[in-house]
């Protein structure tokens, strides 16, 4: 398998790839499966945006993350799957036997009259038919929209109309820790808002009851033994819809992130070898929830395309101890493990005496993702995981951008703690000042952009392509914005500073602000809120919400509990607000804009740096919520 070896050839690779990206591109696209080679290898224009890799070209992923490995690995395990308890028999799935899974549910999805560019919803735990469902979905051209579980009815109901889901797959519930998750019913709940759902396929997970619509719902077990194990992989061109997979912004709306076949594919296929130095027969854990972009890229996508074995687990970190992790890496001899700083940062807090009793001497390769790493604990990670002998890859990229952007290549870029290091071939970033001024040479802070197209970049937000323009492409003309502050230090190294939008990262989960004030203010008694992140040791960010109440209520705890209560049935226990402060108003302008900022340096606690007051429509109601500051 060839990747890059030495950082020589990374410097050589990288020129290339900006000199003649097109050529470089298509020498990657040579390794695939092919029903149909491309016309033309890269059409694009970011004004628009209209961004086309590989024109004409007809392919099906799943020829190339499964049947392209029959001849060759067929019996190597490419899902190795790692319950949530331990005493529960792990699932080792070779690369034969998950073909023939996929093959068999694409002919389920048909049966119940799926069929290429319908939108199909998955909202499933962490078990091995997430994987299959998606891929069936790819086998016969219909577009995966996963929603992550943690998400309650809200947010389902609100990704499912966005894209029109004729179905959903989901399953009675799922295990995580000691929780019972109840999928079947929060699905039904959303339904209930729902009218182009008719058909909702559910797996038997937890065995808990649950209710069947007749005529709508089906069990996947009554289904699967009724299906043949053959399925042709229907031809899809290389702009075909892959999947969509909402991320937050800067509105309450989620956005429908689009991306495509063949682009996806190459790109988390080469980042995946690459960054993490894959070598055949590794056993590759990403910890992220399939619900996220890091789960479809590298737990699902990018290891099953390189013949990798990739673990999948169901639980938790924490459960049934705070050593589950370092247990299943000596259970299953864990090769590479990506994780996300938050992780780290809450099992540093619980001590060592969860990691001394483990080996960990399979491992060569550690990752994190998701937000910066702080330099504690990349040294935490460095010295009490990898034994100081494991190169850490700190990988920036996001949903957008469909694969790893600037990261090292493990053991061969020189590394430097809180520093996602050089750009991966393919990317050519830029720091621009507030203008889109671009600041030239080292030792400079701005705004990160892209100024070229890379294969997995995002194509559009679903059904509102303007949207992908105003967000992405209009702030900086010519430019991919990606939102996040950026540092290039005196040696080119890059420092991702973080988000210069309103949307948090809390435990590596991005989440906007906008959204969470809409599930507060479904609370009856809210008039009005305002979401702000405060930092915070384990979580990075943590959620400080403002909120007006419509009469006066002298059971403030009582208030807090029941807003929380509302968040979570919303939105998911994941947007919980951990700070919530009632106020009499909010700081806004005269033109009835909240001024964040302000808020913003309030629950920092940096009352010393609010700045300047005087435009706001009542000054007054700064110093009062200064009064109530909860710190
Ligand atoms: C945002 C994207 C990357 C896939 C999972 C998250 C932040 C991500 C890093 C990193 C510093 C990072 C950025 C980015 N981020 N990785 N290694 N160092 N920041 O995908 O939910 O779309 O979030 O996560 O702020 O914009 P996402």
């Amino acid at each position: 398998m060839k990747r890059i070896n030495t950082f020589e050839q990374y410097e050589r690779e990288y020129n290339r790839s900006v000199l003649a990206p097109e050529e470089f591109w298509a020498e990657q696209a040579e390794q695939f499966t092919w029903k149909k080679k491309w016309d033309k290898v890269l059409d694009w224009n970011f004004d628009e945006p209209q961004i086309n890799w590989f024109v004409n070209g007809k392919l099906n992923i799943t020829e190339n993350a499964l049947d392209r490995h029959l001849a060759s690995i067929g019996n190597q395990t490419a899902i190795l799957w790692e319950p949530n308890n331990p005493n529960e028999q792990a699932r080792e799935i070779s690369y034969n036997e998950l073909h023939l899974e996929v093959c068999k549910f694409a002919n389920v999805l048909k049966n119940n009259g799926a069929k290429k560019g319908d939108r199909i919803c998955i909202y499933l735990p962490m078990v091995p038919e997430l994987a299959i469902a998606m891929l069936a979905c790819a086998r016969i051209g219909a577009v995966h929209s996963v929603v992550f579980g943690g998400f309650s009815f809200k947010s389902l109901t609100d990704r499912i109309t966005d894209s029109e889901c004729s179905m959903v797959i989901t399953s009675d519930g799922g295990f995580r820790g000691t929780k019972d998750i109840p999928l079947k019913s929060v699905v039904d709940e959303a339904l209930e808002s729902c009218p182009s759902v008719n058909k909702v396929v559910v797996l038997q997970r937890t065995g808990e009851h649950i209710v069947m619509q007749p005529n709508r719902d089906v069990w996947w077990h009554d289904e699967i033994k009724i299906v043949s194990g053959d399925c042709p992989a229907e031809t899809m061109d290389a702009e075909d819809i892959l999947f969509i997979l909402y991320t937050s912004g800067s509105t309450g709306k989620p956005k429908g992130v689009v991306h495509t076949t063949a682009g996806y594919m190459i790109y988390t296929d080469y980042t995946f070898r690459n960054v993490f130095q894959y070598n055949e027969g590794d056993v590759f854990w990403c910890t992220a929830d399939v619900g996220w972009i890091t789960g479809h890229s590298y737990l699902v996508y990018g290891p099953l395309l390189a013949g990798a074995t990739t673990l999948m687990f169901e639980g938790i970190p924490t459960y049934p101890d705070a050593g589950r992790f370092w247990s299943v890496i000596d259970k299953h001899k864990v090769n590479i493990f990506y994780t996300a700083p938050t992780a780290i940062r809450s099992l540093q807090a619980l001590g060592l005496a969860f990691v001394t009793p483990y080996k960990l001497d399979s491992l060569r390769v550690l990752g994190s993702v998701g937000e910066p790493i702080n330099e504690e604990a990349w040294h935490w990670y460095d010295e009490n995981i990898g034994k100081k002998n494991c190169p850490i890859v700190d990988t920036y990229w996001q949903t957008e951008t469909g694969g790893i952007m600037i990261s090292p290549l493990a053991g061969i870029t020189k590394t430097k703690p809180g520093y996602a290091t050089f750009p991966l071939p393919g990317i050519q970033p830029v720091l621009v000042d507030e203008k889109g001024n671009e600041l030239q040479g080292n030792d400079v802070e701005g705004r990160l952009c892209i100024k070229f197209p890379w294969p997995g970049i995002i194509r559009t937000t679903y059904g509102n392509h303007q949207r992908a323009k105003e967000t992405y492409f209009n702030h900086y003309k010519g430019y991919y914005f990606t939102g996040d502050g950026c540092k290039r230090d005196h040696e080119g190294y890059y420092r991702i500073t973080g988000r210069v939008d309103d949307v948090l990262k809390v435990s590596g989960h991005l989440l906007g602000t906008a959204e969470i004030e809409n599930a507060i203010n479904e609370h009856k008694d809210i008039v009005e809120s305002a979401v702000v992140g405060f930092p915070h040791d384990i979580k990075g960010y943590g959620i400080y919400a403002f909120v007006i109440c419509d009469h006066e209520r002298n059971d403030t705890d009582n208030l807090k509990k029941e807003i929380v209560e509302t968040v979570t049935k919303f939105m998911g226990p994941i947007a919980k607000p951990d700070k919530i402060q009632i106020v009499k108003g909010l700081p806004k302008t005269r033109s009835g804009k909240i001024m964040r900022r302000i808020l913003r340096k309030i629950a920092e606690n940096d009352l010393s740096n609010i700045g300047d007051t005087s435009t706001l429509l009542d000054p007054a109601v700064v110093d009062e919520i200064k009064a109530g500051a909860i710190i």
